[in-house]
């Protein structure tokens, strides 16, 4: 059921998922954090990114994102990779696929009562017309600007369609 009125209510989980959560996920979860922050939405919201895969469990991002972010003002330099694991469909409102193969991965793993949470992050853009966010891993610095750009995009559109969906309110300036 939606939240009338979320400023007592637990906070919302969101889990941004990639491929190996050192690039695209992390990154995503940086913007995101960043704009909760700037909303005075800290307390509503508790934020994660995972993997599918296990490649880099344990690792650092990608240091061409920690760049990227770091360019934008956000510190992405904590964050340790980890994979989905299948209590995640439990514990998070809405798991947040940067493209349509995590999306399936995710779909095939998530119990059918969980199957609404799954979305995929580029239908929240309004700015960019793709469908998913390229994987930048075999690109260059370029391709981590431009997946920034799509994520910074992406996540306002996200974080307007959760305040809206659960009536998050501000909190007050003190
Ligand atoms: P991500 O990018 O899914 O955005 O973290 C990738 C990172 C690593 C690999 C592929 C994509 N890899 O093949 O190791």
């Amino acid at each position: 059921m939606m939240d009338l009125n979320n400023s007592h209510a637990k906070p919302v989980r969101v889990l941004f998922v990639c491929l190996g959560n050192i690039c695209r996920s992390p990154s995503a979860e940086g913007v995101f954090r960043k704009l909760v922050h700037e909303a005075n939405l800290a307390a509503a919201f508790e934020i994660d990114s995972a993997g599918t895969a296990s490649y880099h469990i344990g690792e650092p991002a990608d240091y061409r994102a920690e760049t990227a972010a770091a360019e934008r003002g956000i510190d992405i330099s904590a964050h340790r990779a980890r994979q989905v694991h299948r209590k995640d469909f439990d514990t998070y409102d809405w798991i947040i696929a940067m493209d349509k193969s995590n999306l399936e991965n995710l779909r095939r793993m998530c119990p059918q009562e969980q199957q609404h949470k799954l979305k995929l992050i580029m239908s929240f853009a309004s700015r960019h017309t793709l469908d998913e966010v390229p994987d930048p891993y075999y690109g260059d610095e370029r391709d981590f600007k431009y997946m920034l750009d799509l994520l910074q995009d992406a996540c306002k559109g996200l974080l307007d369609w959760l305040v809206s969906m659960h009536n998050l309110q501000a909190e007050a300036h003190r």
